[in-house]
C-alpha cells in the first residue's frame, strides 16, 4: 500500500519537474532560434546593401562589378545575385544563390531543400538621380544556423534527461524519508488494534461462558426479569466478540500468509454458502438462488474468501425484506472470475454507496442496536478481495435492490481443481 503511494508521489513529482523543464526548454529554443535568425538576416541586409554600390547605369545599360565585394568579405556559404529593375537577373556571384522569384524591397526569403538558403533582397538607388537602378539579393546556406540549433536541442535534451534522472533517484529517496514516520506510525496503531482486541477476546470469552452457565441454571433459582437481562448481556457479549474479531481480522490482512494459499473450486464455496444461508433465507422467505458455472479454479485462501462472499450474502439477506430474492451468479470473464451477489432489498443512494466500503460505516437506518452490524463486513470483504489481487464494485438503486460484483483473477491450472 505505501510503495503505491510512495510510486505515485515520485511519478507526479516528475512528471511536474518534467513538464516545467520542457517550458524552459521550449521557451529558450524559441526566444535563441529567432535571435539567431535576427542576427543572420541582419547580416544579409548589411551584404547586399554593400553590393548595391557596384550597380551603376552606364549609357543606359545595367552594370556591375563581378569582383565586388572580393572573396576574402563573401565566404564561401554567401552568395549574391544581381537584378535589373524589371526584376531579370544580371548576375550572381557564388553558391548558394536562391532559385526562387524575386521579391520586394527587404523580402526575407528562405528556401528548404540541403542546405536551406536564407536570401535578404534589397533596392539599389542610384544616388545621383534617385531612380531605382536593380535589386541585390544576398544569400546564405543555412547550414551552420541549423547546426547550431541542433546543438541546441542535444544540450537541452540531455540536460532535461540527466536533471529527470538526478531527481528521480533524488525523488526516491526523500519520498522513502518523508514517508518513513507515516508507515511506522501505522504499523503502530494496526499492531496497537491487534493487541487490543486480541486482549479484549480473554475477558469477553469469560463473560460469556459465565453468563451461558447463569442461563443454565433452572428458572427457580432466577427471577424471570433476570432471564432476559442475562441474555441482553449474552447478546452484547457475542456482539463485542465478533466485533473484537473483525478487528483482529482487519488488522492483520495485510500479513497474512500466503503458503495457506491453494487451488479451490469457488462455484462448490459459493454452494456451500447459499446451503448454509438458505434456513436464514427460508425464515425471512427470501428466495436465495444460484447460477452459473460448476467449475471455477482460484488460487487463495479458502476461509477468507468463504468470510468474504458470507459477507455480502449476510448483506443482501439482512437488508431485503420477507419475499425478496437474492442471486448469487458466477461466471469467467476471460482471466477473471465474476461473482455477482443480487438483492431486491432497500437499495441505496449515490452518497451512501460512496462510503459504503468504509470501516465503521453503516447507513443510518441501519444503524438501530437490533440489527446487530457493526459496519465492518463489507471492510472486511473488501481488504479479502484486494489481497487476493480482485476488485469489488456496487451499484444500487434505493428499493429496488443492490448488486455487488466481486471479480478475482482465475487461477491458470485452468480446470485442475482440488475438491
Ligand atoms: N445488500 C445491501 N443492500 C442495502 N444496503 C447494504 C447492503 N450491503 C450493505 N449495505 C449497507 O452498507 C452498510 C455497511 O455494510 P457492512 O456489511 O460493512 O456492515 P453491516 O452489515 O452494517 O455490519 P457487519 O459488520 O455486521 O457486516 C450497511 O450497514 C448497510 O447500510
Ligand atoms: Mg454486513
Amino acid at each position: 500500500m505505501f510503495k503505491a503511494i510512495r510510486d505515485r508521489l515520485l511519478l507526479s513529482y516528475l512528471l511536474v519537474l518534467a513538464s516545467i523543464l520542457s517550458v524552459f526548454a521550449i521557451a529558450v529554443r524559441v526566444v535563441f532560434t529567432h535571435a539567431l535568425s535576427q542576427q543572420v538576416t541582419e547580416k544579409l541586409a548589411a551584404l547586399g546593401q554593400g553590393a548595391t554600390a557596384n550597380l551603376e547605369l552606364e549609357d543606359g545599360q545595367l552594370k556591375f562589378e563581378r569582383d565586388f565585394p572580393t572573396s576574402s568579405s563573401i565566404d564561401r556559404d554567401r552568395a549574391l545575385e544581381w537584378f535589373d529593375a524589371q526584376g531579370r537577373s544580371i548576375g550572381k556571384q557564388g553558391r548558394y544563390t536562391l532559385t526562387l522569384p524575386l521579391a520586394g524591397q527587404n523580402a526575407v526569403q528562405t528556401q528548404a531543400g540541403t542546405p536551406r538558403i536564407r536570401g535578404v533582397t534589397v533596392r539599389a538607388i542610384d544616388s545621383d538621380s534617385g531612380r531605382l537602378l536593380g535589386y541585390v539579393r544576398a544569400s546564405q546556406s543555412l547550414d551552420e544556423f541549423d547546426e547550431t540549433l541542433k546543438k541546441l536541442d542535444w544540450g537541452l535534451g540531455g540536460g532535461i534527461t540527466i536533471a529527470l534522472l538526478l531527481s528521480g533517484v533524488g525523488g526516491a529517496i526523500l519520498t522513502r524519508q518523508a514517508m518513513q514516520p507515516i508507515e511506522q506510525s501505522f504499523d503502530r496503531l494496526k499492531q496497537f488494534t491487534a493487541d487490543a482486541s486480541h486482549e479484549l477476546r480473554s475477558p469477553l470469552m469469560a463473560i460469556q461462558a459465565n453468563v451461558e452457565v447463569a442461563l443454565a441454571y433452572p428458572e427457580g433459582i432466577r427471577s424471570k426479569g433476570d432471564t432476559e437481562k442475562f441474555e441482553a448481556i449474552a447478546s452484547a457479549t457475542s456482539q463485542t466478540i465478533g466485533l473484537t474479531e473483525d478487528l483482529l481480522f482487519l488488522a492483520r490482512t495485510d500479513h497474512f500468509p500466503d503458503r495457506e494459499w491453494q487451488v479451490l473450486n469457488l462455484a462448490d464455496l459459493l454452494d456451500d454458502l447459499v446451503r448454509l444461508y438458505q434456513p436464514q433465507a427460508e425464515r425471512k422467505n427470501i428466495c436465495l438462488q444460484a447460477s452459473g458455472s460448476r467449475a471455477l479454479s482460484l488460487l487463495g485462501d479458502a476461509d477468507r474468501l468463504r468470510r468474504l462472499f458470507a459477507n455480502l450474502i449476510a448483506n443482501a439477506l439482512h437488508y431485503t425484506s420477507s419475499g425478496g430474492r437474492v442471486e448469487i451468479d458466477r461466471r469467467l470473464a476471460g482471466k477473471q472470475i465474476v461473482v455477482r451477489i443480487e438483492d431486491t432489498g432497500i437499495g441505496m443512494s449515490s452518497e451512501q454507496l460512496e462510503r459504503v466500503f468504509d470501516r465503521f460505516w453503516r447507513a443510518e437506518e441501519s444503524r438501530s442496536y437490533q440489527s446487530g452490524g457493526s459496519g465492518l463486513g463489507l471492510a472486511i470483504a473488501l481488504a479479502i478481495a484486494q489481497n487476493h489481487q480482485g476488485t469489488i464494485t456496487v451499484t444500487s438503486q434505493i428499493g429496488v435492490g443492490s448488486c455487488f460484483t466481486v471479480r478475482l483473477p482465475a487461477s491458470s491450472q485452468g480446470s485442475e481443481v482440488r475438491r
